[in-house]
């Protein structure tokens, strides 16, 4: 297998980065780290979640952060939805949505603790939104989570992943990402999580989802680039993790992938420069030491 010559990033930072974040963040803020990556050449971006804001407090502006974006075109908006109820919400914003991702997970325990249902129940829950949103033509991600791992459950057989993306199937999700949750997996165990999500989706429809926990997700990502997959998931300075799964930290930093990338002669269209200024700009905002190694490298150097 070749390596792909092109890699597609969803940027979702502004979600799975700040979805755990303790102290408030403004909507501005948001607002401002989704318009600055659209400016770096992000072309897919994970904004928001319409999920319960008990659950997530820091995702209840989801409607304000939907309505005001300053949409860039070309640009894709992805939000998470996890029943009808978020798909309501999302909705009545009269925003536009380009992509939509329900979220599951190959570990019961995992899928009980996020999402508080069975993974058979969930599939219940995502029908009827991935149907509406089909009649809507609006593209519809799976997220399966606990690919690799699970915090508590531990290691996840990927016959347990082969299921789940047959269950997505199943059910019309049209691509499915392959998380490794809390980023404890390594290069051959998340080769083998893909393996199990290509028995039912194309390499066209796979992408990879690697948190940095245990500083696997570069190697990780290099072991999906090497079975062909060209789309990941990253998080613009490492921001971010899963409210549900403790100790995890956020995804591989977007600055870091796109470096190794470009090291490989593998096009983005992602200009490293802005998108190290928007990595600082978020960092800054938090109060927060830059995640991405690289953009601390090359931010010393100047
Ligand atoms: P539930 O309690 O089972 O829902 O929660 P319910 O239908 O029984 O409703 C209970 C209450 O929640 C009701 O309110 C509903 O109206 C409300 P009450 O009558 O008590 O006042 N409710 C909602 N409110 C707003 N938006 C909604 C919604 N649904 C119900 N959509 C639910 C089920 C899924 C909503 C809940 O468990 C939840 O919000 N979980 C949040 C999960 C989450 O956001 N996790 C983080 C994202 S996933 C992730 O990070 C992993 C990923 O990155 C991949 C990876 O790394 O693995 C994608
Ligand atoms: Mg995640």
């Amino acid at each position: 297998m070749t390596i792909p010559a092109r890699v597609k990033l969803v940027e979702v930072g502004p979600r799975d980065g700040l979805q755990n974040e303790k102290q408030p963040v403004s909507a501005a803020v948001k607002i401002g780290l989704i318009e600055r990556l659209q400016d770096a050449g992000l072309t897919t971006i994970e904004i928001t979640s319409f999920v319960s804001p008990k659950w997530v407090p820091q995702m209840a502006d989801a409607a304000q952060v939907l309505t005001g974006i300053r949409r860039k075109p070309g640009v894709r908006v992805s939000v998470l939805v996890p029943n009808i109820k978020g798909w309501e919400a999302m909705l009545a914003t009269g925003a536009p949505v380009d992509e939509i991702e329900v979220f599951g997970s190959a570990s019961e325990a995992f899928s009980q603790k996020n999402i508080n249902c069975s993974i058979a129940e969930s599939m219940e829950r995502f029908a009827p939104v991935v149907q509406a949103a089909r009649a809507c033509g609006i593209f519809v991600r799976g997220a399966m989570s606990c690919t690799v791992g699970c915090p508590y459950e531990g290691e996840v057989p990927s016959h347990k992943v082969a299921y789940l993306a047959g269950l997505m199937k199943g059910i019309g999700v049209q691509h499915v990402g392959v998380a490794d949750t809390i980023g404890v997996g390594t290069p051959r165990q998340v080769q083998a999580a893909i393996e199990a999500a290509l028995t039912h989706y194309g390499i066209d429809d796979v992408s990879g989802h690697f948190h940095d926990t245990y500083g696997q997700a570069l190697a990780n990502t290099l072991a999906a680039l090497e079975l062909g997959v060209w789309q990941f998931d990253s998080s613009v300075a490492g921001l971010g993790g899963c409210p549900y799964a403790k100790g995890a930290t956020g995804n591989v930093a977007t600055e870091d992938v796109v470096y190794m990338l470009h090291g490989m002669g593998i096009d983005t269209d992602i200009d490293l420069d802005r998108l190290i200024d928007t990595g600082q700009f978020i960092s800054d905002a938090l109060g927060r030491k830059n995640g991405s190694r690289v953009a601390v490298a090359m931010l010393n150097k100047h």
